[in-house]
């Protein structure tokens, strides 16, 4: 391989692996925003695992709109079971409002 087309190479894996997946870019913003203190995917840390958050409002129209307000405003109650009690924190301002709609489609999708 001559040098240019090894570069030509190496600049066309860099653009792969940087391109944003919908994926990515969602747990990206998890990390950034502090979410993953908490919250794994797959497994509960502090709060519940975000694929049995994604499972629990399968098919319900409303859960998009409500998750974002228990993101933004905060709340307990609803995973106590899993959680002991322990309350999810308010996130609004420190993260967008747009970042957390991201975040809840992210979530949601899962
Ligand atoms: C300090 C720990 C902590 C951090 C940080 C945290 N969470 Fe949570 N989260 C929780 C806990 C605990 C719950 C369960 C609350 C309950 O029982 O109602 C929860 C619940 C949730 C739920 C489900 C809410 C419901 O009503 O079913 C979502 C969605 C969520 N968190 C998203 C996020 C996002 C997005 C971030 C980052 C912006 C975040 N969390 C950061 C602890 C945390």
């Amino acid at each position: 391989m001559s040098i240019r087309t090894g570069l030509i190479a190496i600049a066309v894996a860099s653009v792969i692996t940087v391109s944003p997946s919908f994926a990515s870019d969602g747990l990206d913003l998890a990390k950034k925003s502090g979410c993953l203190a908490c919250h794994s995917i797959e497994n509960k840390v502090v709060g519940p695992a975000w694929k049995d958050v994604s499972e629990k409002y399968k098919g319900d129209a409303k859960a998009k709109a409500s998750l974002i307000t228990k993101v933004a405003s905060g709340g307990k109650g609803t995973w106590t079971e899993i959680t002991g009690g322990v309350p999810m924190p308010p996130y609004s301002p420190r993260v967008s409002d747009a970042d957390i709609e991201t975040l809840v489609d992210f979530i949601l999708a899962l």
